[in-house]
């Protein structure tokens, strides 16, 4: 690293773990190691602030001055959380941006995760050049999504809550349902086949791209969907929150 080069931080909250690091947005990839603390067991506002600051002093040196970026599993906008589906009900209508903000005493970009990783895929992945509809589905602890068209990013699009043979879809096709059902790779396939061919015959996209930390396992679910539209791994996999929100922030900065 040149003497004096500071990198923008991106900081990916997330329902088990709160893990951030600089990003080297020329190469699209961490500038140093992640730093990865369990998210409180009160995953109040408050309680993840202060992680979220603890991360930010590690990397002090590192990031200097430079634009953060901090994602949230919830709808944001404006900076405001609109949704919380798997995070404290605290968070609800809470102005994060602001609050971070505050507390860092720099200019904070607060965006919903999902979206994060879009910004990832879009600028060093697999939505990169791609024209027409790209859906990328981060699958974890509920589903998120992002709809880019000819490289423009819709945010909030939320398809994780799609309402699927009665229930959330998130409930049945998320990874962390997976877990707690202790389903197969081919009965958790099963459920991924019917959100993923409810999804497609909404929107048509060219391309589904799959994030989230079990798309580091994609050879043994991918590969057994049988869809018109081709589908592959996110390549930052499950990096993409922490690269995208870094990058959103300067380009946030540069405007
Ligand atoms: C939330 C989304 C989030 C996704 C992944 C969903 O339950 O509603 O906002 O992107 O989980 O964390």
């Amino acid at each position: 690293m040149a003497q004096g080069t500071t990198f923008p931080l991106g900081i990916d909250i997330g329902g088990s773990g709160i893990k951030g690091a600089p990003v080297d947005l020329a190469a699209g990839a961490f500038a140093d190691d992640r730093v990865r603390i369990p998210t409180p067991e009160h995953s109040t506002p408050e309680a993840v602030i202060e992680v979220v600051a603890e991360i930010a002093d590690r990397f002090r040196k590192v990031s200097g001055d430079s634009p953060m970026g901090v994602t949230i599993p919830g709808v944001v906008t404006h900076g405001v959380v609109r949704s919380a589906a798997n995070i404290d009900q605290g968070w609800l209508d809470f102005d994060a941006r602001a609050a971070l903000s505050a507390r860092l005493g720099r200019p904070v970009t607060v965006l919903n995760d999902a979206d994060a990783a879009g910004v990832a895929e879009l600028r060093y992945g697999a939505a990169r050049d791609v024209q027409g509809t790209v859906l990328v589905a981060t699958l974890g602890t509920g589903i998120g999504t992002v709809l880019l068209v000819d490289g423009t990013l819709v945010p909030n699009t939320e398809l994780g809550h799609l309402e699927i043979d009665g229930v959330d879809a998130e409930t049945r096709a998320a990874a962390a349902a997976r877990e707690r059902e202790e389903l197969s790779w081919q009965d958790w396939a099963q459920r991924l086949q019917r959100y993923f061919s409810h999804v497609e015959n909404l929107f048509w996209p060219d391309l589904i791209v799959v994030g989230g930390g079990v798309s580091k396992k994609a050879e043994k679910f991918l590969p057994l969907l049988q869809l018109r539209t081709p589908i592959v791994p996110a390549k930052l996999r499950n990096d993409g929150g922490i690269v995208g929100a870094a990058r959103q922030a300067t380009d946030e900065a540069r405007r």
